[in-house]
């Protein structure tokens, strides 16, 4: 078993970004700028967006942040976006989810202009993506695939299983995988909570990516012997033993499912980190205007 570790290759990818946009600034090019709206205070949320805003800060970015208290009206919201669109100094526009339930978070999605959607929701960057056209892809599916790549995981006609059909991560990990190119070219299957004979479905996985958001879900008898399994939930769990009063589970059962493996990430320090990075990534592009 080896452990797929988001730590390092995040330290890696921010060299390479922190490297990059050295260069821009050298050149006297465009300092690439990310802007995030957050809309409340939900715990999660908070901690996502400033891990956003501070990897920026580390690798020589910009970034801002604009908050809106979760009484916002849908209009102020999608005028705030509209704001960003038309500011040639930002490259790149994130809403962090979820929103409010007054505000349809379709609407502020397709209100974000193609071309500054670095979260690649807009159904543009999403109808690009299965096209296999230049697009913004999601940032967790392609943190997930620069993983693949740089452990140079085999993925040509395996069977990747994908457990969880959001259109965040599972919806666009599925046609990624199954696209004509490395990583990809494999047999997907893509379940979600009402798929029968779960267990079976996972256990016929060269490939299980687990995205349903429920902690610890994944147990060894739904692994494969050898097996690449990669983790994308995070969740806190009650742990008395923590200081924190929690622990952070993804949805593998790790300790039980590790063992099994040929590859795994671990949760904390795997699929999250690269997230942050594919972001990044998708701003400096933005910046060089490299997609549109
Ligand atoms: N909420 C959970 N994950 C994400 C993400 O990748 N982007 C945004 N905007 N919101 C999220």
């Amino acid at each position: 078993m080896q452990l797929l570790d988001g730590k390092f290759l995040s330290a890696q990818i921010k060299q390479e970004i922190a490297a990059e946009v050295a260069q821009i600034r050298e050149q006297g090019g465009k300092i690439p700028h990310l802007v995030a709206i957050l809309v409340g205070t939900l715990g999660r949320s908070e901690t996502y967006v400033a891990s956003k805003m501070k990897s920026c800060e580390e690798v020589g970015m910009k970034s801002t942040l604009i908050r809106f208290d979760d009484t916002v009206t849908e209009e102020e919201l999608l005028n705030a976006v509209r704001d960003v669109n038309n500011n040639p100094d930002m490259d790149g526009l994130i809403v962090q989810l979820p929103l409010p339930d007054h505000i349809s978070a379709d609407k502020v999605m397709e209100t974000i202009h193609p071309a500054k959607d670095v979260d690649g929701f807009h159904p543009i960057n999403i109808g690009r993506m299965a096209k296999g056209l230049p697009a913004y892809i999601s940032a967790t599916p392609q943190g997930i695939l620069e993983m693949l790549k740089r452990y140079d995981i085999k993925t040509a006609g395996k069977h990747c299983v994908v457990v969880g059909r959001s259109q965040i991560v599972g919806l666009p990990m599925a046609i990624l995988m199954q696209r004509n190119t490395y990583p990809g070219n494999c047999t997907v299957t893509i379940t979600h909570s009402r798929t029968q004979n779960l267990p079976d479905i996972c256990r016929s996985a060269d490939i299980l990516i687990a995205a349903l958001g429920r902690p610890e879900f994944i147990t060894a008898d739904m692994v494969k012997d050898g097996a690449v399994v990669i983790d994308v939930g995070l969740e806190r769990v009650p742990d008395a033993t923590k200081k924190s009063g929690f622990a952070l589970k993804g949805d593998v059962k790790f300790d039980e499912v590790a063992p099994r493996t040929s590859y795994i990430t671990p949760v904390p320090g795997g699929v999250g980190l690269m997230t942050i990075c594919s972001l990044m990534q998708n701003t400096v592009k933005a910046a060089r205007g490299e997609v549109y």
